[in-house]
């Protein structure tokens, strides 16, 4: 069975779509079987990788007016869109009995097909983030090495330990890594540390450096694989993959 990866943080701007994309891609090319949601209004991931087929999207398939059919882009990866009226549903979908399972509901006959699916949090910690939470069985969390980045962390600590105390016991933390880290900050060592330090072995040795390639590749649509294979946004994913890999398989054996 897939596994479900909840890329989260309610902090904006950590780069969990940048993530979610790169990661992903990463994870194709080691020829696994990836499927990507995107699972915030603000519909980043969909625009980032130019889909415009939208024909069943995240927010109709949980209103259940369609059957999961993600979109094809490369071989081993797929995505489900998110379209803007996505942003109704922690309303629509607040009085539904159990409300916290739609997710995993949704997804439950496609999962089998893919050996990783991973969900692009949106920035809060409302009925979305606790369905990608039900249904996953890692979440896995970006932070930047910036002043501030572990102020209310614990919220999200919090809300991972009630889900797994109550809607999902399996839960777990798969681990921390820093995005858009330069070295030559002070601050960015420093917090690193930080972070390092109040985490330890949850902290990825793989630190993703700021790269402006990173930020461009969305602009064409494409993965930092495809769009600028040679750039440290490709080889920082890539390492950051084959990281994420070796950690599953010391876990397993
Ligand atoms: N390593 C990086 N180097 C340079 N720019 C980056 C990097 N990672 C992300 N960015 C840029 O930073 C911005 C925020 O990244 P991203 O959208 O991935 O964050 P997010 O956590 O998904 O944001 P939100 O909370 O709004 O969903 C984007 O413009 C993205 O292109
Ligand atoms: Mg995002």
């Amino acid at each position: 069975m897939g596994k479900v990866i909840a890329i989260s943080n309610h902090k904006g701007g950590v780069g969990k779509t940048t993530s979610a994309i790169n990661f992903g891609a990463g994870l194709a090319k080691s020829k696994k079987k990836v499927l990507l949601i995107d699972f915030d209004a603000q519909t980043n991931l969909t625009q980032s990788l130019d889909i415009n087929n939208t024909s069943c999207d995240i927010y109709s398939l949980l209103k259940g007016e369609c059957e999961a059919k993600p979109i094809n882009l490369f071989k081993n990866f797929h995505v489900i869109p998110a379209v803007s009226a996505l942003s109704a549903a922690e309303i629509e979908l607040a009085s539904e009995a159990g409300r916290e399972y739609i997710l995993i509901e949704a997804i439950e006959d496609i999962r089998d097909n893919y050996d990783y699916i991973i969900i692009d949090c949106p920035p809060s910690l409302g009925l979305l983030t606790i369905n990608a939470f039900t249904a996953a069985d890692e979440v896995l969390i970006p932070m930047q090495a910036e002043y501030l980045a572990l102020q209310g962390i614990g919220k999200l600590l919090g809300l991972v330990e009630k889900i797994k105390k109550r809607l999902n016991k399996n839960l777990k933390i798969s681990g921390i890594f820093i995005t858009q880290f330069d070295k030559r900050k002070v601050l960015n060592r420093y917090v690193y540390e930080t972070i390092e330090s109040h985490f330890g072995k949850k902290v990825y040795d793989t630190k993703i450096r700021s790269n402006v390639a990173l930020a461009e590749a969305p602009n064409s649509g494409l993965d930092i694989f495809r769009y600028q294979k040679n750039s440290n946004g490709a080889d920082d994913y890539f390492k950051f993959t084959k990281e994420y890999l070796k950690r599953e398989k010391a876990l397993n054996s």
